[in-house]
């Protein structure tokens, strides 16, 4: 694996190589590196930021401090030049977020390799592969799970990462959304939550995407939180083996009603546990094709 940008770009196999290594990680079986890793995020974060700095430290990597905001990102220096420079100056990995979508595409023939942090809303393949990471931990495979997507489709990098590869893997998945939030791109259905809410195994909850709604409000939240959210009524309506998960950050009382975010059935902070194990699993595989 060179680089780490889209989980089209990912074969099967390498997606499972990817979920069992960071399963031993996770057990303890820790591998260290030499290097220098730069988190380059030009859209806020806390999780995937965080998680990935906590990754790169714990596999022994040094991390060069990088913020945009006193970066010479201000004097309209460009992505390109940004990364060019990082790689000039030693670093071994990039790890990069940013609003445009596949923003990695010209950076692909530099000489560091690039993780996706995150770009527009077109993929999240690390929250993906975390994500992952917690339904096989639940349950050893993906083949026949019943998985619903519920939300913000539309806006949704999480739903395009987690669909694509969970279907791959044999999973069926559906989609419930506001038709305003539907898109239509993606080859799969859409149904009402409360139609299969007791048949789920998996239910995976969306954060709103208030941040790409144009700033205008586009929905009620006490009617979505009623049509769409995730209410006690229906968590009781859920098999005693399903899980929710969410990637946060959670919009409280809308995806989800507030006391069920730590439910017994929420694996929403065993998603962010997990995501550090994926993402040291992540650069291992990426720093362990450049020492060959
Ligand atoms: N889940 C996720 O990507 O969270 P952050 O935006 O905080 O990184």
């Amino acid at each position: 694996m060179d680089n780490f940008l889209s989980i089209a770009h990912l074969s099967n196999e390498e997606i499972m190589s990817i979920i069992t290594q960071a399963q031993r990680i996770k057990a303890g079986e820790v591998e260290r590196f030499e290097g220098y890793a730069a988190n380059l995020f030009f859209e806020n974060s806390t999780r995937t930021k965080c998680s990935f700095e906590m990754a790169e430290r714990k596999l022994g990597l040094d991390v060069i401090p990088f913020e945009t905001s006193t970066s010479s990102v201000t004097k309209g220096e460009t992505l390109y030049d940004t990364a060019k420079t990082l790689e000039s100056i030693g670093v071994d990995v990039l790890v990069i977020r940013h609003p445009e979508n596949e923003y990695y595409k010209e950076l692909v023939n530099l000489g560091i390799p690039v993780v996706n942090g995150g770009d527009g809303s077109g993929q999240h393949p690390s929250q993906c592969l975390l994500d992952l990471m917690t339904i096989y931990e639940e349950y050893g495979t993906f083949e026949g799970l019943n998985v619903l997507i519920c939300g913000d489709i539309l806006n949704s990098r999480v739903a395009r990462s987690n669909q694509e590869a969970l279907t791959r893997l044999g999973a069926k998945v559906r989609f419930a959304a506001p038709d305003y939030w539907q898109d239509k791109t993606i080859d799969a259905e859409y149904v009402k939550i409360d139609d299969v809410i007791e048949e789920l195994d998996v239910c995976m909850l969306l954060r709103v995407q208030h941040e790409r709604h144009n700033g205008g409000k586009t929905f009620e939240e006490a009617h979505y939180h009623h049509e769409f959210g995730l209410t006690a009524e229906r968590y009781n309506k859920m098999k005693e083996s399903a899980i929710v998960m969410h990637p946060a950050p959670v919009n409280r009382g809308v995806e989800i009603e507030t006391q069920l975010v730590e439910a017994s059935k929420s694996r929403i902070f065993r998603q962010m546990e997990n995501g550090v194990y994926t993402r040291m699993s992540i650069l291992s595989h990426i720093l362990k094709k450049g020492e060959k």
